[in-house]
């Protein structure tokens, strides 16, 4: 898959994990930084990121911060992108299978009671069901 990821300074050592797992399992990953701990703003980062996977040809996107809520609601008001805040195997399926997210996010300062990776893979191999699930986010990406 080719995947683009941003982070702000309160997710660079989450950020350099998750790229070295992704590129260790033979993704593409175009990382955007930040990849010193200076003071960026998380908005500017999701738009980053929006911005680069808007040129097509990505799978999905990532975004992080300290808690990955501010780049995520950031992520979410970019029109086409559904951003999913994902803590656990079953937010990780259900943001693919009903969500259809086009981007993730995690926080870097989060205790997780599971690996990310763990939570990667699992949205990485999951499918969109469709169905009842079609016109809710059609409606979603309706509303900006
Ligand atoms: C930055 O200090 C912090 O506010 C940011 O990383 C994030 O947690 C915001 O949601």
């Amino acid at each position: 898959m080719k995947i683009v990821i941003a982070n702000d300074h309160g997710a660079v050592a989450l950020k350099q994990h998750i790229v070295a797992w992704l590129k260790a399992q033979g993704h593409e990953v175009v990382n955007l930084g930040v990849d010193v701990e200076e003071r960026v703003d998380y908005p500017d980062q999701a738009e980053l990121a929006v911005q680069e996977y808007q040129k097509g040809s990505y799978d999905f996107g990532i975004v992080c911060c300290g808690t990955g809520i501010g780049i995520s609601i950031a992520a979410n008001k970019h029109k086409g992108i559904r951003c999913a805040l994902i803590h656990d195997s079953y937010t990780a399926r259900m943001a693919k299978e009903h969500n259809n997210a086009n981007f993730v996010a995690f926080g870097g300062r989060v205790e997780y009671a599971e690996p990310v990776e763990q939570m990667l893979s699992i949205y990485m191999n999951a499918q969109f069901e469709g169905g009842r699930h079609t016109q809710r986010v059609a409606k979603l990406d309706a509303l900006c």
